[in-house]
């Protein structure tokens, strides 16, 4: 389960702190990269030196080091894992993460990342139920920022009650439970997605193309969707408005061939989305000038353009699930069936864009999935709608 899971490991100054030299043994031993932050006071506590053997990896302390930042700013190790761990997390780092304080190396990648958090406090039992720690606890826990412990017994400072670290183990555990679950609502993590979308241009000559009214919206959003269910998702899109999906690879492209090519280098793929709108015929030749109105009417030898998704859904490197759109403006279903067989495809998102939909364009969009054996009605929604309910439906579709 921790294979290959990148934690960030923040040492605070805790006489705990000689347990996080065990939990990061625990880690790599079940296969995770462990990178440290040791506060300034974690440091009168245990080593750099041992903390880098343990780790294998530099250990990061300050944050106005002109070499850490040359080599890897703390912008970038805060967001380069998949989760951070704050062990042992004292009762002055819980007080500045609830501030949104930044004065230090620790503090500031607490601040910078785009992470999960899991703190495991630790301090005296006076100061664990202190209404401050508590309030700072509570407020964190809002936010997101999830915990482990602290445990009861004899405490360093020979008080006993609450504020025992938790044991390693019992952190390896806790960070287990995260990623299982972040795997549960990531079904398709593992898996990879090409999705094509927007129109294709054309060109006719250096300023003109051929070109249609695709947003991109739908395709776009199936891209966002897919990455947002863990699959690992490139998106070959032509020309849109639209913002890059969150999480999504973008290539972007131009003409139809360029898109089947960008297609190619992104294989091999699990799943292949194709929302693209591609124009159907391209110009046979490209004028090197700008044509010029000379009296004459010029003409345009148009030739067909390669049908990708046909192109790729008969490869051998054909992706074991093939999706196609099928934007049509009368028998939808009937013609997205012939459509299905006719371009090798496994499943076919049939839409009405007669103009009175408003589809092209829109946010709305009223489909149809249609396989080899059966079609689905879907009701009204909006294109992100859509594109989860197609993300749902590729996560069960791998899951059977
Ligand atoms: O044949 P038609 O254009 O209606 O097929 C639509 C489906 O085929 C869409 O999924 C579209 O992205 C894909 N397509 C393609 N390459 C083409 C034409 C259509 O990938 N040249």
């Amino acid at each position: 389960m921790l294979a290959g899971k990148r934690i960030l490991l923040i040492i605070a100054g805790g006489i705990a702190a000689y347990k996080s030299l065990d939990l990061i043994r625990r880690l790599r031993e079940r296969g995770a990269g462990v990178r440290c932050i040791l506060t300034r006071s974690g440091a009168e506590f245990v080593t750099p030196l041992a903390v880098a053997s343990l780790s294998e990896e530099k250990v990061y302390q300050e944050l106005f080091s002109l070499t850490d930042e040359s080599e890897m700013g703390h912008i970038r190790l805060s967001r380069e894992a998949d989760l951070v761990v704050v062990a042992p997390a004292t009762a002055d780092l819980l007080g500045k993460m609830a501030a949104g304080l930044a004065d230090d190396l620790a503090s500031t990648a607490l601040l910078a990342t785009d992470k999960p958090v899991l703190v495991a406090p630790t301090m005296n039992v006076m100061m664990w139920a202190h209404p401050a720690v508590q309030a700072n606890v509570a407020l964190l826990a809002a936010r997101g920022v999830r915990r482990v412990g602290p445990g009861s017994g004899e405490l360093a400072c020979g008080e006993v009650g609450s504020g025992r670290m938790a044991e390693p183990l019992q952190i390896v555990a806790a960070i287990e439970d995260f990623f299982a679950e972040a795997a549960g609502s990531r079904p398709l993590t593992g898996r990879r997605a090409i999705v094509t979308s927007g129109p294709t241009r054309e060109p006719i000559d250096p300023v003109r193309y051929i070109a249609n009214r695709s947003s991109g919206k739908q395709g776009h959003a199936v891209a966002a969707a897919l990455a947002a269910a863990g699959a690992e998702t490139v998106l070959v899109s032509g020309p849109t408005a639209e913002p890059d999906p969150p999480g999504a690879t973008v290539v972007s492209v131009e003409t139809a061939r360029e898109m089947l090519a960008a297609c190619r280098t992104a294989l091999p793929a699990d799943i292949l989305v194709c929302a693209a709108a591609v124009v159907d015929w391209r110009p046979a030749e490209v004028a090197a000038g700008k044509l010029k109105k000379d009296g004459s009417t010029p003409s345009l030898h148009l030739v067909e353009n390669p049908d990708i998704l046909a192109t790729l859904a008969r490869s051998a490197e054909r992706p074991a699930l093939v999706v196609g759109f099928a934007a049509e403006t009368s028998d939808v279903v009937a013609y997205a069936r012939a459509k299905l067989a006719r371009k090798n495809c496994d499943w076919i998102l049939a839409n009405d864009v007669s103009p009175a939909t408003g589809t092209f364009g829109g946010d709305h969009n009223t489909v149809h999935l249609v396989a080899a054996d059966r079609v689905e009605d879907w009701p009204r929604m909006t294109k992100r709608q859509v594109a989860d309910r197609l993300a749902a439906r590729i996560a069960e579709h791998f899951r059977n």
